[in-house]
């Protein structure tokens, strides 16, 4: 089957790639430019594991496919550090020890992350609504919200 050629800025980067119609934008993300910090886990748009930022909003890479991405700008977790310092969501998340296994913490911080590029001052309600996609097996979500309103008072993402 022939590949198509899309094009697609992902962190900053512009990529040319040949991808078969039928892949998903997170298996793409995955196998070929190796950005493993979506992870994979439903597959099914449930856990939001797979959370990346797509022109701006939040997107589960494993229900869009890697095509429809074309002309589009892509932010994976491994883009929101900046000379090799972590991002503020980052920095508080670890500080609250936000996560135990840390298997959500990607899609989470790149959920929270869209939200406040969006909503600098979010309430807790919309914080909840935000990462209302991201499923947490090991937490109470206590300490995940806590550490965006912290982010937030700070003066956001
Ligand atoms: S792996 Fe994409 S939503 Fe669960
Ligand atoms: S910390 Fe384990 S799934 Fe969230």
């Amino acid at each position: 089957m022939a590949k198509p050629e899309i094009r697609m800025t992902v962190n900053g980067r512009e990529r040319e790639l040949f991808v078969e119609p039928w892949r998903t934008l997170l298996d793409v993300l995955r196998e070929d430019l190796d950005l493993t910090g979506a992870k994979l886990g439903c597959e099914g748009g449930e856990c939001g594991g797979c959370t990346v930022i797509l022109n701006g909003a939040p997107v589960v890479s494993c229900m869009a496919l890697a095509a429809d991405a074309h002309g589009k700008e892509i932010l994976t977790i491994e883009g929101i550090s900046e000379n090799d310092e972590l991002h503020p969501l980052q920095e508080e998340f670890l500080r609250l020890s936000s996560f135990q296994c840390g298997y959500c913490a990607p899609g989470l911080v790149m959920s929270a992350k869209a939200l406040l590029d969006e909503t600098p001052n979010p309430t807790e309600a919309e914080i909840r609504v935000a990462i209302a996609g991201n499923l947490c097996r090991c937490t109470a979500y206590v300490r995940i919200v806590k550490a965006i309103q912290l982010v937030a008072a700070q003066g956001g993402a």
